[in-house]
């Protein structure tokens, strides 16, 4: 038997986005996106009050081997826009879910993709998963959009397999492979 090293969220520059580990002072920027009711809806953390979020943020900052995630900042302005990362990481597999949310003010800007290929590139490259798996709920369109420019293919349909805001929605799944071809992109501002 063996555990495997806690998984680092290096700092990674991508156009005008630098992707950086979360910090205990993002307490009330993530507290103030985890109002919004598409975070809430989409099965962003479920936060009553400004100790969850801290809670929340302890978890990131506990480097662990099955999950990484990553703050997302917009450069230009410093503003802490979204996030991305993995969970259920299983490197014997090579297998690993993608998660990510961008802040409201930043809708719309291509932020999401550009953050979830730099994150995919980064796990391909630095460990032995060679798939990543994305799952959103059919309803949830935009997400969708972000898998697809994000380079990953649509594998199906998932009935019924998530609870959303306490409904069994159908979800669809996407998967990213190592060998796939990287998509092109780039955000707007
Ligand atoms: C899904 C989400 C991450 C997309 O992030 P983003 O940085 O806006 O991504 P994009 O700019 O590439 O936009 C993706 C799609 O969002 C929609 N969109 C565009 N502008 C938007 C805006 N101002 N507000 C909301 N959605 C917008 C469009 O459908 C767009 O697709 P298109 O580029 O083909 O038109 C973001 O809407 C979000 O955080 N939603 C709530 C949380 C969530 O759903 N997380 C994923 C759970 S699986």
């Amino acid at each position: 038997m063996h555990s495997d090293p806690p998984l680092q969220p290096v700092e990674l520059e991508v156009g005008e986005l630098r992707l950086r580990p979360w910090r205990a002072d993002d307490v009330d920027d993530a507290w103030h996106v985890f109002q919004d009711e598409q975070v809430r809806r989409w099965g962003g953390p479920v936060v009553e009050s400004r100790e969850d979020v801290v809670a929340w943020l302890d978890r990131r900052l506990e480097p662990a081997p099955d999950r990484v995630s990553w703050a997302v900042v917009d450069t230009t302005t410093g503003a802490l826009a979204g996030s991305a990362g993995f969970s259920f990481v299983d490197l014997d597999e090579g297998q690993a879910m993608v998660g990510y949310w961008t802040a409201p003010a930043h809708r719309g800007r291509g932020l999401a993709p550009v953050a979830v290929d730099a994150v995919c590139r980064r796990l391909f490259a630095t460990t032995t998963v060679d798939r990543i798996e994305l799952f959103h709920a059919i309803a949830n369109v935009a997400s969708g959009r972000v898998a697809e420019k994000a380079g990953f293919t649509w594998e199906g349909r998932l009935r019924r397999s998530h609870r959303y805001a306490g409904v069994k929605l159908d979800q669809f799944l996407w998967a990213r492979l190592a060998d796939d071809p990287p998509p092109a992109l780039s955000s707007r501002s």
